[in-house]
């Protein structure tokens, strides 16, 4: 903010309330970093005082009135904070793993980031070769240090904060939203991204100058390249900047990953493209980039907004559920970012990579869950045993345990769950450390129970599931056994071209998904004609077994209608007698080693007049024919379908739950209707 006086009281305010808006998005920390009232060791005038706390933000927010050093009243005329919530990602929930971080003792560099930088194992063992210490174990933290390097080796005093930045940015690998401030540009911020969400709110009670406004480019249109360079140009000074007409100070930006953290004070928006640096400094809102490219617009615009609160948050979905089952293409591309190596068809799972050769050598795989977690394990089991050719099992945690399995201690113990947290699935874990296994957390929630006290693990980085219903996690949870599936099959020469067919199946996924996403409306007039119905089966095998258990599982959980998932090869066992016209029937047919057991089961299904609604591959007027509808799926590797065919389920679910009435975000605790049931 520029030229309105706030207390330090308001300023804390307004950052808690963002990081508040934001708090559903699910985080384990947070931090916050603003102009202090004391001067730094160092004797400079500026000091930024760091104040961060495990848990919830409202701990955060008593932590802030604890501290009376702060000096609460104090009025500043020109003042800039930071604040940040964090999931993390590497190192547990910790105040010291906690954004904001820093560039040294003396704060001169804070940072916060959303996303993730993947070569920072790199960056880090440089930083410290140059003399530069870590305090946390984030992949974060190598932003302030190579900051402060670049800072510490320029070779002029006329440096600008943009231009820094910029010269870190262009070392960076992986995904992140920035926002830098320092001692040594008081009152200035910069804020940068690329692949992570970046948003400035601008509001002014005076016209502003501008409605969209010129991104400046380098002069030389040159990017100057390595940390070592000791050349930096100097910016050119802005002349195109946002101010507002009346006074140019008399304005404040909020920099923000979602629009929900700032609605509340403005709904006037500019969006920030990838690579793009902005700069507030004097009161004036700058945009840089390093280069134009041919066709790339020249300006941003500043949008205003019309949504409210809730459906920002929600974007344009009904429900958190919805809206984790159209992430899918972005959270399964999150499991693999950094880890697949799609030009050297390699994968590295870091958190693995180190017991690798102890897995190598062990006598079976046990893959352990509940639920959702459980049928990830039946997924993949077959894939598992064809790249590890070892013996895999899998087991329900509560059975697991009821039975007083037999574990060994050259067992392998994959211990699978979204939260980290499922009591079966913690007590599983710890009877197989007993039993000296190794165990091996596969967890979407870093610092849970489970990744703390697995031996080694997997995070499947599939961002918080906020939905009840699990969905974004079983995909990542199916890639990233797949990926330990081809991380230990690396060196087979007899698997290379299987595993080629993978990977490349794997880098195609997220197309595909979002292809699959596209049939939403079909699924749900589909639903349309089912809601009303007492029972829906869900009937498959091979690879798409554990599609039906899961898409019958999301059925009850959501729709409170009854559902089982069949394997279509026990059909003549016994649940063939279940089939008539009146029975709803899904059944999965992908062109795969099973296609023509499939296609039998078809058979006996219409033999008994029974309506199948099948999920086939693109282009089968075999399937076409003998169905009452069919949802037409891409084909992928057959290992790979799974995650194809269980999105039509994901949102046949959700719709039948919607259209029934029932609260898909509080599914156990809401039920609003009876329905007349047919
Ligand atoms: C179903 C669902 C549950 C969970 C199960 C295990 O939609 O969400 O079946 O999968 O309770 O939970 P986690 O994976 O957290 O151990």
């Amino acid at each position: 903010f520029e030229g309105l006086p706030r207390t330090r009281k308001e300023i804390f305010e307004t950052l808690v309330k963002g990081l508040q808006r934001l708090e559903y998005r699910g985080y384990d920390s947070a931090g916050i970093g603003v102009d202090g009232p004391k001067k730094s060791d160092s004797g400079d005038t500026s000091y930024i005082c760091l104040i961060k706390k495990r848990g919830k933000v409202k701990a955060l927010d008593e932590e802030l009135y604890k501290n009376d050093s702060t000096d609460l009243e104090t009025e500043l005329d020109t003042h800039f904070g930071i604040a940040h919530t964090r999931w993390a990602t590497h190192g547990e929930p910790s105040a010291v793993n906690c954004h904001p971080h820093r560039s040294d003792k003396n704060n001169e560099f804070v940072v916060i980031h959303n996303g993730i930088i993947t070569n920072y194992k790199e960056l880090r063992k440089y930083l410290i070769s140059k003399g530069y210490e870590f305090e946390s174990e984030t992949d974060t933290e190598v932003i302030p240090k190579l900051i402060k390097y670049v800072y510490d080796n320029r070779e002029n005093d006329y440096v600008s904060f943009s231009t820094l930045v910029e010269l870190v940015i262009q070392q960076l690998e992986g995904a992140f939203a920035l926002v830098f401030k320092s001692v040594h540009f008081p009152g200035e911020a910069v804020a940068t991204r690329r692949g992570s969400p970046l948003l400035i709110g601008v509001r002014s009670k005076y016209e502003l100058s501008t409605e969209q406004i010129p991104i400046q480019y380098n002069s030389n249109g040159k990017s100057p390249r390595g940390v070592q360079q000791k050349n930096f140009r100097n910016r050119v000074d802005s002349t195109v900047a946002l101010h507002s007409v009346s006074d140019r100070k008399a304005v404040e930006f909020y920099f923000a990953s979602d629009a929900s953290a700032i609605i509340e004070h403005t709904n006037k928006v500019i969006y920030l493209q990838d690579d793009d640096i902005a700069a507030v400094a004097e009161g004036k809102l700058s945009l840089h980039r390093m280069s134009r490219c041919a066709g790339e617009d020249p300006v941003r615009a500043i949008q205003t907004l019309q949504m409210e609160l809730q459906q920002i948050m929600k974007g344009n979905f009904k429900a958190f559920m919805q809206k984790e089952i159209f992430e899918q293409p972005e959270s399964v591309f999150n499991t693999m970012r950094g880890r697949i190596c799609f030009d050297t068809n390699t994968v590295v799972l870091g958190g693995l990579k180190d017991h690798l050769k102890e897995i190598r050598r062990c006598r079976r795989l046990i893959l352990i869950g509940c639920g959702t977690s459980f049928h990830a394990g039946v997924a993949t089991r077959q894939i598992l045993e064809e790249l590890t050719e070892l013996p895999v099992m899998v087991e329900l945690a509560s059975d697991f345990l009821d039975r007083i399995t037999p574990v060994f201690r050259d067992d392998v113990c994959f211990l699978i769950s979204q939260s980290g947290e499922t009591a079966d699935t913690l007590m599983a874990l710890r009877y197989c450390q007993g039993r000296g296994a190794l165990t091996v957390g596969v967890t979407n929630t870093v610092g849970s129970s489970i990744s703390r006290e697995t031996d080694c693990g997997v995070h499947i980085n599939a961002g918080p599931e906020i939905g009840v219903a699990s969905t974004k996690a079983y995909t990542s949870q199916f890639v990233a056994l797949t990926m330990f599936g081809l991380m230990m099959s690396e060196d087979r020469i007899s698997l290379q071209k299987r595993r080629l067919e993978i990977i490349n199946g794997l880098r195609m996924l997220p197309g595909l998904i979002k292809e699959v996403l596209t049939l939403d409306d079909k699924i749900r007039s589909i639903a349309d004609e089912l809601y009303q119905q007492r029972s829906l089966l869900v009937m498959g095998r091979g690879y798409n077994y554990a599609t039906c258990l899961e898409g019958a599982l999301k059925i009850k959980e959501i729709t409170y209608m009854h559902s089982e998932g069949i394997l279509a090869g026990e059909l003549k066992h016994g649940p063939l007698a279940l089939i008539d016209k009146h029975m709803p029937v899904i059944m999965i047919i992908m062109r795969d080693a099973c296609y023509t057991k499939c296609h039998n089961a078809l058979q006996q299904v219409t033999a008994r007049q029974g309506r199948p609604i099948i999920l086939c591959c693109q282009d089968d007027p075999e399937i076409t024919r003998n169905a009452y509808k069919t949802i037409e799926l891409p084909q992928t590797v057959d290992c790979l379908q799974g995650i194809i065919s269980v999105i039509p389920l994901q949102l046949m679910s959700f719709h039948l739950a919607v259209l029934r009435g029932y609260d898909v975000s509080h599914p156990a605790l809401t039920s609003i209707s009876i329905l007349p049931l047919k």
